[in-house]
């Protein structure tokens, strides 16, 4: 998730690009740049780090021309540097860019035995030489640009500009957020609706496939070269309704923004028609694969959880042993370790002490480590002989939530792979497994359709003061996240139990007071959940299931029932998640809790 804002007219140029991409810095910042036009000339200034970096550089600095463009970058391919942060040259052309060209190595390849070089390690800089090179074949800016989108595959909300054009701004969007904002003799482009508010509050959102051509006096559209008519939109939110996109808090936008994230994290990994997972770095050869003896997990918090999963999906998929531990717990232990184990580190800041500290002891050992992460180049990151980035975007809210999709993705895709090249995939359950993969993110948008009855459930129970939350098998860890989302943010005390475990002390604390919320797939060791029912129901517990859409028999039995789309079990962790997370977040915030920074704790925890 990048941020991207582009401007044409009379306006003061670096003013009007500078408080854009400040409005944006949520969406990345990493590194930061622009491109305006001065003298006839596109001049680029780029900095790595926060924003305040490239204000320091382009401070006093005046510049001439009318049309420019600006990003503020989370990186996904290639680490933060100078060099890597757009806007990205060549010759004329000049882009920025947030999203992920899929086969841009490829074309990287293609364009490099034609002569164009590069100078960083983006997947953007490809589309910069793309329209560059059609252009160097006589076609002309607009031409070139539609050319090159035709040959690039992936998502992408685009602001490209040229030399030879300086009055024309380009946009394009594909699966990408892209707003046109309208004003009087001027134009603007930006990721989001933030950046535009000090401006204009007459906005076009563009659609996929969209390309639109902004000149200081119209805006005109196109898709697959027809031209289109996209309606022009008047805003009414104030600006911190803006930056939170409408929603009363980050969480709640975090927790919309899982399908998205979940399609970009399996973006260019995984191939929907043979069912092979590839990732850019991962630290095994094929022969080390083969060999490969056992697993360690390590993480805390939601990480942890997401963990558990990964040993569920691991074990059965690729059959290899894999060992889960807390990180501060593993570090003060004396580990056994084969010379053919992997370790796997899970952290969504990359920063926790804890982890990063039995990373280190692991390394000390010899062993090789493969680190699952959100913030391209963080110190586990760094440490690590392999790193697999989740796309998930900066996380704002204290409590994780989209980052804990992307992990359970990230592992599942692990998962897929090992098997893969263990045992090849000549069981026809791996390829149900990857087709109904590729539906999750619809599965999780079906359920953020109906999250007004999940706030009814929540202002029923609000008043309660201890909830259990039960799982089995793949689902325990889920009701181990479920009950920690509730802790965190509404400081009720809640525990997750694996279901069987109930009958061995849990029992004892049921009766009328105490809501259950049970994970209960029909299908999945359902006879065995439908026991711990009858159990919670002879107490007089208040029973609120999550169950899937063709489940009625749990209507007759349950309190309060969330029904979620039927799915397989590897792809169940990623459909139960929402709605314990949407009960805990409606439940803390009918409390009147601090739903973003919920007191005592930290976004990243970089003490031990
Ligand atoms: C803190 C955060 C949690 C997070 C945990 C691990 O406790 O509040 O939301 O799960 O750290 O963080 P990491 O960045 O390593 O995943």
């Amino acid at each position: 998730m990048c941020g991207i804002i582009g401007y044409i007219g009379e306006r003061n140029i670096i003013d009007v690009l500078l408080n854009g991409l400040t409005h944006l810095e949520y969406r990345g910042y990493d590194s930061a740049g622009v491109a305006l036009f001065d003298n006839d000339k596109v001049v680029v200034i780029r900095s790595e780090g926060k924003l305040t970096n490239l204000i320091d550089k382009v401070k006093g600095k005046r510049f001439t021309g009318s049309v420019g463009i600006g990003h503020t970058r989370w990186a996904t391919h290639g680490k933060p540097s100078n060099n890597n942060a757009h806007p990205h040259k060549a010759g004329d052309v000049v882009v920025v860019h947030n999203g992920i060209i899929e086969n841009y190595l490829s074309l990287k390849k293609e364009l490099i035995k034609k002569g164009h070089k590069f100078d960083s390690d983006t997947d953007t800089e490809i589309i910069a030489h793309l329209i560059e090179d059609y252009m160097l074949q006589g076609m002309d800016f607009l031409k070139g640009v539609k050319k090159a989108l035709n040959r690039i595959d992936g998502s992408y909300a685009l602001g490209i500009i040229c030399e030879r054009e300086p009055e024309m701004l380009i946009a394009a969007r594909n699966e990408s957020p892209l707003i046109v904002g309208v004003g009087k003799n001027e134009g603007f482009i930006a990721s989001d609706i933030p950046a535009l508010l000090p401006y204009t509050r007459d906005m076009i959102f563009l659609e996929d496939g969209d390309l639109a051509v902004i000149t200081k006096e119209r805006v005109e559209i196109s898709n697959q070269d027809k031209d289109i008519k996209r309606k022009l939109v008047n805003i009414s939110w104030n600006q911190l309704m803006a930056e939170k996109g409408g929603f009363k808090h980050f969480m709640l936008k975090e927790i919309f923004e899982q399908p998205r994230a979940v399609t970009d994290t399996i973006r260019g990994r995984l191939n929907k028609e043979n069912g092979k997972v590839t990732f850019e770095d991962f630290p095994l050869s094929r022969g080390e694969i083969k060999k490969l003896s056992n697993i360690y997990i390590i993480a805390c918090g939601t990480s942890y959880h997401a963990a558990l999963v990964g040993k569920f999906i691991i074990e059965s998929l690729a059959r290899i042993p894999v060992m889960v531990d807390i990180a501060s717990e593993f570090r003060y232990r004396d580990p056994i370790f084969s010379k053919n184990s992997l370790m796997i580190g899970i952290s969504q800041s990359g920063e926790t002490a804890d982890t990063l500290g039995a990373i280190r002891e692991t390394k000390k050992r010899g062993i090789k480590l493969l680190s699952i992460t959100n913030v391209v180049n963080s110190s586990i990151a760094r440490e690590s002989d392999g790193v697999i980035y989740t796309y998930a975007g900066p996380e704002i809210s204290v409590a994780s939530t989209k980052a804990f999709s992307t992990q359970i993705t990230v592992l599942l895709l692990i998962a897929l792979f090992l098997a893969y090249h263990r045992t090849g995939f000549s069981d026809s359950f791996y390829m149900d497994i990857i087709k109904e993969f590729v539906k999750a993110p619809h599965f999780m948008e079906t359920i953020l359709k109906d999250v007004a009855s999940i706030e009814k459930i929540a202002r029923k129970y609000v008043n309660k003061k201890d909830f259990l939350y039960l799982g089995r098998g793949i689902l325990f860890p889920i009701a181990l996240e479920g009950a920690l989302k509730l802790k965190e943010l509404s400081y009720v005390h809640a525990e997750g139990y694996p279901a069987g475990e109930m009958k061995h002390g849990p029992i004892a604390l049921i009766d009328e007071e105490m809501p259950v919320v049970i994970l209960a797939p029909k299908g999945y060791l359902y006879e065995k959940i439908w026991s711990n029912i009858k159990e919670i129901q002879t107490r007089d517990g208040k029973l609120i299931a999550v169950a899937f859409e063709d489940d009625h028999n749990i209507d007759e039995v349950a309190d309060d029932v969330i029904k979620v789309p039927k799915t397989i079990w590897p792809l169940m962790p990623l459909v139960f998640t929402l709605p314990l997370q949407l009960l805990a977040y409606y439940i803390a915030d009918f409390k009147g809790t601090d739903v973003d920074q919920p007191r005592n704790l930290a976004k990243s925890v970089t003490v031990e």
